[in-house]
């Protein structure tokens, strides 16, 4: 992956790309505070729904900004579609299932994430975009949390229970997951906000173990099918 470009340029791929993925996560929780008042949520969630999309989108320019000072311009922004989580479901399991895929799943990961990333970064104008993005990741991942805890439909939970292993394959991808040797220059971009893949799946792991299945368990969503779809590491 380094040949011909300098870690900088590297790792300001990386961050250009990150600029897309915040992009779609914004439109994700505008959609879902959209989606959240059709069914009737609480207007504190939906409020943090509107917010975290705001959120989102200043995590898109300042990865932008980032991708430019290490020698990287990356493409003009253009409009994302966020996925479908789910098909064929009432609107409210629907919410339900963005909730736990947007919020408790891919938030938590990323709040697991960033905390490798600013204990490994070295430069200054890396870590402070760090340490200001994971402040609004963990907020974004307790508006998850928080509206599993207002559901007590237990037929809507023990379907979301189904459905997680899919949720939580739909956040791995199977780059991640590979064991072909990654280049060993990779772990030089540790100081820059990249981390490895073998530190990322060290992280998958932990927010897999220790955030997420926990979480889902105490909100009273059954993890049977997580843990047994993950039971290498759970
Ligand atoms: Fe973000
Ligand atoms: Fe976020």
């Amino acid at each position: 992956m380094l040949r011909g470009v300098t870690p900088e340029q590297a790792a300001g791929l990386t961050w250009a790309q990150r600029a897309r993925v915040e992009r779609e996560a914004a439109a994700f929780f505008a959609r879902l505070g959209a989606r959240m008042r059709g069914v009737g949520a609480p207007g504190a969630l939906i409020e943090l729904a509107e917010r975290a999309s705001l959120d989102e989108e200043r995590h898109a320019a300042w990865a932008t900004e980032l991708a430019e000072r290490l020698g990287v311009r990356g493409p003009a922004p253009e409009d994302v579609a966020p996925r479908e989580v789910v098909a064929g479901v009432p609107d409210d399991r629907r919410v339900l299932a963005e909730c736990a895929a947007l919020s408790c799943v891919t938030e938590s990961l990323s709040t697991v994430a960033l905390l490798a990333m600013r204990e490994r970064a070295t430069r200054a104008d890396v870590r402070a975009v760090l340490h200001e993005v994971l402040r609004d990741e963990i907020a974004h991942a307790r508006l998850g949390w928080a509206y599993l805890s207002t559901v007590d439909d237990a037929r809507a939970k023990a379907w979301l229970g189904r459905e997680l292993p899919a949720i939580v394959d739909g956040a791995v991808t199977d780059e991640l997951l590979s064991d072909e040797p990654e280049d060993a220059a990779m772990g030089a971009l540790e100081g820059l906000g990249c981390l490895s893949r073998a530190t990322r799946r060290a992280v998958f792991v932990a927010a897999l173990r220790d955030v997420i299945a926990p979480g889902f368990d105490a909100c009273g969503v059954p993890t049977g099918a997580l843990r047994e779809r993950y039971a290498r590491w759970l």
